[in-house]
């Protein structure tokens, strides 16, 4: 019941918001000009249901009430808070991306700032309520699953903004995990369209680690996973605009990397030549390849054992060895 209400609130603010975009003066000068300097076209503005908030304190608010929503449930959604008894328009001055549930329901909200600030967050997102619990849910699922199905592979992204660049370069297998670090719940929603992932993250520091995390836990799954690490400063977003679709799908494809070799490369980096550090190392590559299904994938585990033994330059058996002995501390 109370979801109902919920998803007929958001919905109700989805079109708000797209017609305050499109149909007033500061909508169209602030909101539209700001997608459109970020080269997104109208048409996919459009698609993924963009949307601006006006920069006033409750001019939503009030419409909302004007129309009988009932104002504890606008609270639930995070739309509005009160303050000062007053209730307030949350996300006014901002950018509005929904956030869609599998079927296209509005589950909640990013709300961007326009002008980078250090008093105020870039993204408000929508609070956890009885329709939207973050950890189940990966953003553009509902615009990405038939790609995902015709490809049969799975491209996650960080950013709202990573799905909408791609899609409008016409790649549209991709989803994000919006900034938080990957679930078990994410990962299997991902497993009822394809087992093959591959995880674009930003080349930094932060990325890298990210999509390391997100590995363990995805071979868990059974799923495949691929790495592309995209340049450092830059993301999906961003390199595609710098170097056009073309090219993006091109690198893409060229620096698709298996997950393992992947993780034993920087682990190599990290370690450099620190003998105890490269053995502790030899010992987390082992325990990973042994969590492989040996009877589902038995010549993917030789094949990682050949790889990896030839990148550690370390003999092959003496790796055989030690992987049997993390899968009999696995039964
Ligand atoms: P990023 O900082 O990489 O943002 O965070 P972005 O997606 O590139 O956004 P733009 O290009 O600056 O507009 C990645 C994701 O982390 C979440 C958002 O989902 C964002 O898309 N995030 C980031 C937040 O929820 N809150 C924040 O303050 C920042
Ligand atoms: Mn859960
Ligand atoms: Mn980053
Ligand atoms: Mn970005
Ligand atoms: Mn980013």
């Amino acid at each position: 019941q109370i979801a109902d209400s919920l998803f007929i609130i958001n919905n109700f603010a989805r079109e708000y918001f797209t017609k305050t975009l499109f149909e007033t003066e500061e909508g169209r000068n602030v909101g539209l000009s700001y997608f459109e300097e970020r080269g997104f076209s109208e048409e996919i503005i459009q698609k993924f249901q963009l949307g601006y908030c006006a920069n006033e304190k409750d001019t939503f608010v009030k419409t909302a009430l004007s129309k009988g929503y009932n104002l504890e449930y606008l609270q639930k959604t995070g739309l509005v808070s009160i303050r000062y008894e007053q209730p307030v328009d949350n996300y006014r001055g901002r950018v509005i991306f929904p956030i869609h549930n599998q079927s296209g329901k509005v589950l909640g909200f990013g709300a961007r700032i326009l002008v980078k600030s250090d008093r105020a967050p870039k993204y408000i997102n929508s609070p956890e309520n009885d329709i939207y619990v973050k950890h189940k849910v990966l953003y553009g699922t509902y615009f990405a699953r038939h790609a995902i199905d015709k490809l049969n592979e799975c491209l996650l992204v960080e950013g709202y903004t990573d799905v909408i660049s791609l899609h409008q370069a016409g790649i549209e297998n991709v989803v994000a995990s919006s900034g938080t670090s990957l679930t078990q719940d994410q990962l299997r929603l991902i497993k009822k369209y394809t087992k093959n992932l591959t995880i674009l993250y930003d080349g930094d520091a932060a990325g890298v680690k990210a999509a390391l995390r997100g590995l363990d836990m995805a071979i868990e799954e059974g799923l495949n996973v691929k790495v592309v690490l995209i340049p450092d400063n830059e993301d999906p977003d961003s390199y595609v605009r710098k170097i056009g679709a073309p090219a993006f799908r091109e690198f893409v494809a060229e620096n698709k990397q298996d997950f393992i070799l992947f993780k034993l490369q920087v682990s190599m980096r990290d370690a450099g030549a620190d003998t105890q550090r490269k053995s502790q190392l030899v010992n987390e590559i082992a325990e990973t390849i042994a969590r492989i299904d040996k009877l589902e994938d038995f010549t993917k585990q030789q094949d990682y054992i050949r790889q990896c033994s030839q990148l550690l330059k370390i003999d092959e058996e003496g790796l055989v060895n030690l992987v049997n002995k993390y899968i009999r501390e696995r039964m």
